[in-house]
């Protein structure tokens, strides 16, 4: 039996689920005038540039995907290239809702539309994407990733998640917070 080197990925996904169904949640509730809480908005392009695209998306583009790469699949028009693509395009709606949060705090009303465009374009873009590598991606590289490239890449994750130390625990507990308050 192979070393599994896709499972502490799929848990992560699913701790980013846990946020994108908040963000839906709220920006709901802000579409019928029910929430202007912009911090969380705040809090959310805060858990979605550390955790999703600095911790995740660095040990997948580092380690993982740069494994498959070594291990033969191409890294030009390929699925590699569309998940990069996909990284990328979250990474400018982040950018944008973060403005228009920002933007929002200060007393802007007029950002409210521009939230809820940017929040649902990252959920819709992040569901579908986190969809593709828990089905295809990562199966696939289950199957064609050699032994010998497993150890060192659990390495490389552990490596990585050593130099953050403290910040998954400090995410899942922002979640589980924003949770409880949405539940009650
Ligand atoms: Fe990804
Ligand atoms: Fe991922």
């Amino acid at each position: 039996m192979e070393t599994n080197v896709t499972q502490v990925m799929m848990d992560e996904h699913q701790l980013i689920l846990r946020m994108i169904d908040l963000v839906e949640r709220k920006v709901a509730a802000l579409e019928q005038g029910r929430f202007d809480n912009w911090q969380f908005f705040l809090d959310g392009v805060d858990f979605i540039r550390n955790y999703a695209d600095r911790f995740h998306h660095a040990k997948e583009e580092d380690v993982l995907f740069a494994a498959l790469v070594n291990n033969g699949m191409p890294a030009k028009q390929s699925p590699i290239e569309a998940m990069h693509l996909e990284h990328e395009q979250g990474r400018a709606h982040v950018r944008a809702l973060e403005a228009a949060a920002r933007q929002a705090l200060a007393g802007n009303p007029w950002q409210i539309p521009v939230i809820v465009e940017q929040a649902r374009g990252y959920t819709a873009l992040l569901r579908s994407h986190i969809t593709k590598e828990d089905t295809i991606l990562y199966p696939l590289a289950e199957r064609v990733l050699p032994q010998e490239v497993r150890t060192a890449m659990l390495a490389a994750y552990a490596q990585a998640e050593a130099a953050t130390p403290g910040l998954a625990a400090k995410y899942r507990e922002l979640v589980g917070r924003y949770e409880r308050q949405t539940a009650a």
